[in-house]
């Protein structure tokens, strides 16, 4: 049985070692990660989620934080970090800790939660669509990668059960601004 709690300080070593197992241009458009560096350092309380097995490992976590610094967006958590050991992939951890993220969402009584993943990240976005996430756009070759240009896409679910999210943003008549 996996459990999803709130990372400690002393787990920041373990993530990082997880981080760099699965470091790879289809999994993040940045560079490896520096060992020396803990880049989870900038997120704050209840914003890193870890799995813990049964006997008390650390099998992966997640990171969120909201797209911008704007009372504006405060309604969005954007996951901005998920990744799994390798040794516990495909046992259901990542499943468990989107799991976390939406359950944690609903208790913020956030709307809306939002992240990217390159389109070359086929198991993730499998996990993303069936956890309920739905394409919201692509930012097409966005990234350059070992010589391929590679796509950005942006997907969300969304709590609120009566937004349409397939609903079609073609470009406004004049007529239909708003007041
Ligand atoms: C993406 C990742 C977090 C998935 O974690 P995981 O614990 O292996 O995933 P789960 O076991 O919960 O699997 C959930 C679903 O993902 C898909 N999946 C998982 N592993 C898969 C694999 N090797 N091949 C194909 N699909 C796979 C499956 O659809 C699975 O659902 P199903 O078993 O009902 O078919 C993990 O592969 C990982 O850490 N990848 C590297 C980092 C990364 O890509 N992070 C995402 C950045 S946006």
């Amino acid at each position: 049985m996996t459990h999803i709690r709130d990372a400690e300080p002393a787990d920041l070593s373990v993530l990082r070692a997880i981080d760099i197992a699965t470091h790879s241009v289809d999994t993040s458009p940045g560079p490896p990660p520096d060992p020396e560096r803990h880049h989870l350092g900038n997120f704050g309380p209840g914003q890193v989620l870890v799995a813990e097995s049964e006997g008390g490992r650390i099998q992966g976590y997640t990171a969120w934080g909201h797209p911008t610094p704007l009372p504006s967006s405060e309604h969005v958590m954007q996951i901005q970090a998920l990744a799994v050991d390798p040794r516990f992939q495909g046992e259901g951890v990542g499943r468990a800790l989107i799991r976390g993220v939406l359950e944690l969402a609903r208790h913020r009584e956030a709307t809306k939660v939002s992240l990217r993943v390159l389109g070359t990240n086929v198991v993730a976005r499998r996990l993303y669509s069936l956890a309920g996430f739905v394409v919201e756009g692509v930012l097409r070759q966005e990234f350059e990668l070992e010589n391929r240009l590679v796509d950005d896409i942006l997907m969300a679910h969304y709590l609120d059960g009566d937004f349409d999210a397939h609903r079609e943003v073609d470009a406004p008549r004049l007529d239909q601004a708003p007041d």
